[in-house]
């Protein structure tokens, strides 16, 4: 178990959107090639459109698939239709989980509005999976901890901000989630202090993947998960 029963010193390597590097982001082979080269955890990202949780990134689809415009705009047939990568189409959050190894753990990532009421009632069947659930939203990540407690979240910050803490202390955080250029040591020593596991995100050179370990970091998110050799470095 990745985020479960993590024990302290080890630094998780997690796949970010699947394998971005390597595969299509957010996709089911990539998720599967992720679990392949023996990841502990896979990232991805959620959003809300036509009663499903669909698992892109972006809110539009030119980027990652042969659509267009937004999400909400097109309606479920067609974003079942699209090519999201090497002809496979946008994953449901549910397809996601299938397919996954329970041994691997699962961070969900709420991206779209409106995302924590459907995940915390969609993820009550899923309660004995490895999950994290993070966002950059605060007040969706509160909302989902409100519903679903029992699975361990984490605020995801890409600046420093004075009241991370407060933030963390808020949604009672698992993990505080940095962007690797604001991951100091001092932070991730008080990150430790108070309670918090600290996951880093998006690391691909191996040189600061290794510098990350040292300071004990316990996660590193990376779009090469072949690339880069986390999983059982310690500090
Ligand atoms: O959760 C880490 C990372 O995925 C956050 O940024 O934009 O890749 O979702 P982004
Ligand atoms: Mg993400």
């Amino acid at each position: 178990m990745a985020f479960r029963n993590h024990q302290s010193g080890r630094c998780l390597t997690i796949g970010h959107r699947g394998a971005a590097g390597l595969a299509a982001e957010n996709t089911l082979p990539g998720f599967e090639l992720a679990a392949r080269l023996g990841v502990d955890a896979v990232e991805l990202d959620i959003h809300w459109a036509h009663g499903a949780l669909w698992v892109i990134h972006d809110a539009t689809l030119e980027r990652t698939t042969d659509g267009a415009g937004a999400l909400e705009d097109s309606d479920f047939n067609t974003l079942r239709r699209l090519d999201a990568g090497a002809g496979a189409p946008i994953p449901l959050l549910e397809e996601v989980l299938a397919v996954i190894p329970a041994s691997i753990g699962i961070n969900i990532e709420l991206k779209g509005k409106g995302c924590a009421a459907p995940a915390a009632a969609m993820l009550a069947t899923h309660l004995e999976r490895d999950l994290l659930v993070s966002s950059f939203d605060y007040g969706e990540l509160q909302r989902f901890h409100r519903l679903r407690p029992e699975i361990p979240v984490a605020p995801l910050f890409s600046r420093w901000r004075p009241d991370a803490w407060r933030r963390a202390a808020q949604v009672e955080a698992w993990s505080i989630n940095l962007a690797a250029r604001i991951a100091t040591d001092a932070r991730i020593n008080v990150a430790h202090e108070r309670g918090f596991k600290v996951l880093v995100y998006t690391v691909n050179d191996p040189a600061d993947a290794a510098r990350l370990t040292r300071s004990g970091v316990d996660g590193l998110f990376t779009d090469f998960p072949n690339k880069i050799e986390l999983a059982s470095a310690t500090s």
